[in-house]
């Protein structure tokens, strides 16, 4: 780990010096070879991916982060009450567009004093700390670099009551078991005083929700395809993309939306980085995405097994987002 430390009040941690590309290599090798190949969903987000998924929020069909946006406009003032929070950690923060509302709320109940960032992305943390400090007068900021399946652990420690935000609907993307887990080391970060801030896409008509993954300017399966572009980069693969075509559907059991890649014809891919040859089949499908969809008993459910207690559930006017806050049970 390098600490870029020279002013107590801007720190900034990184943590994926090295490994960073060794968790692309082993997820890949692990992936392509079960029975049911897939693909996590976090290799996304190279520079290509992270600017396709931008022009995603702003497209028509994709509704959460305009849903979410309007959640947090209307609530912040009453979150930043509710919480007492001097601090607001966030998750995946990204350039800090959503959060904003939320330090702004802050200042103006006189509260804010320390905003700290997890990103995979070392330019984006950067970025925003640099922002973030000049328009915040006093504003402390702590930066963590890191890859949350594996580095939550580095955040600091409240040194007051804090927020913990998750948001976008991102928890969607783990599996139940892996939810929990997740949400159970969410928890541990929150200390007896703090609370979860965490964004969920609810279930609703079918329709609405296919429609949001399969948008007709096709920017969700350029999206989906970048995966294959990020391997190729990353471990020399040879994917050849355009043979891939986007899938989305929603899974009613499951209640989740899946997103596959398939092979339009029968190939061979070789991943020289693991000494690996892969064959599809034609037709084949890889799984790259679950985004899970709750209704509010599965939120409690998945809460309370990571030992938190809903408290309340934001709605947009439409209601089909959600952003509840919960803190450790007691
Ligand atoms: C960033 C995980 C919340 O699941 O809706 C958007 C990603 N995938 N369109 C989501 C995504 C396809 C998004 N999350």
């Amino acid at each position: 780990m390098t600490i870029t430390a020279l002013d107590p009040d801007f720190r900034v941690d990184h943590h994926l010096d090295g490994d960073h590309d060794h968790a692309l290599a082993e997820d890949v090798l692990d992936g392509l070879t079960r029975p049911f190949k897939e693909l996590p969903p976090k290799y996304f987000y190279d520079a290509r991916g992270s600017e396709l998924f931008e022009q995603i929020c702003e497209l028509p069909e994709y509704y959460p982060t305009r849903a979410e946006r309007e959640i947090l406009a209307t609530n912040a003032a009453d979150i930043v009450a509710r919480t007492g929070a001097t601090e607001l950690v966030e998750l995946g923060s990204g350039y800090a567009t959503k959060t904003r509302v939320l330090l702004d709320a802050m200042r103006d109940a006189g509260a804010l004093e320390r905003y700290t960032a997890f990103d995979v992305s070392e330019t984006t943390v950067l970025a925003c700390g640099d922002q973030l400090t000049r328009e915040y007068a006093g504003l402390r900021f702590h930066g963590v670099v890191g890859d949350f399946d594996r580095h939550l652990d580095t955040i600091p420690s409240p040194d007051g009551p804090r927020i913990v935000a998750f948001l976008g609907g991102t928890i969607g993307n783990f599996l139940p078991g892996s939810r929990r887990r997740f949400l159970r080391g969410l928890s541990d970060l929150l200390g007896p005083d703090g609370y979860l801030l965490l964004g969920t896409d609810l279930v609703k008509a079918p329709d609405v929700l296919e429609a949001a993954y399969n948008d007709s300017a096709g920017v969700t399966a350029a999206f989906n395809r970048n995966v294959l572009s990020v391997v190729n980069a990353r471990l020399g693969a040879d994917f050849d993309v355009d043979l891939f075509e986007h899938v989305a559907f929603y899974d009613r059991t499951r209640e989740w939306i899946e997103m596959r890649l398939r092979a339009r014809a029968a190939c061979t891919v070789t991943v020289p980085a693991l000494g690996l040859r892969v064959a599809f089949a034609a037709r084949e499908e890889l799984r790259t995405e679950i985004s899970a969809k709750f209704a509010p008993a599965r939120l409690r459910d998945d809460l309370a097994a990571a030992g938190l207690d809903l408290e309340t559930t934001y709605r947009d006017r439409e209601r089909r987002f959600g952003v509840s806050l919960s803190r450790v049970a007691r």
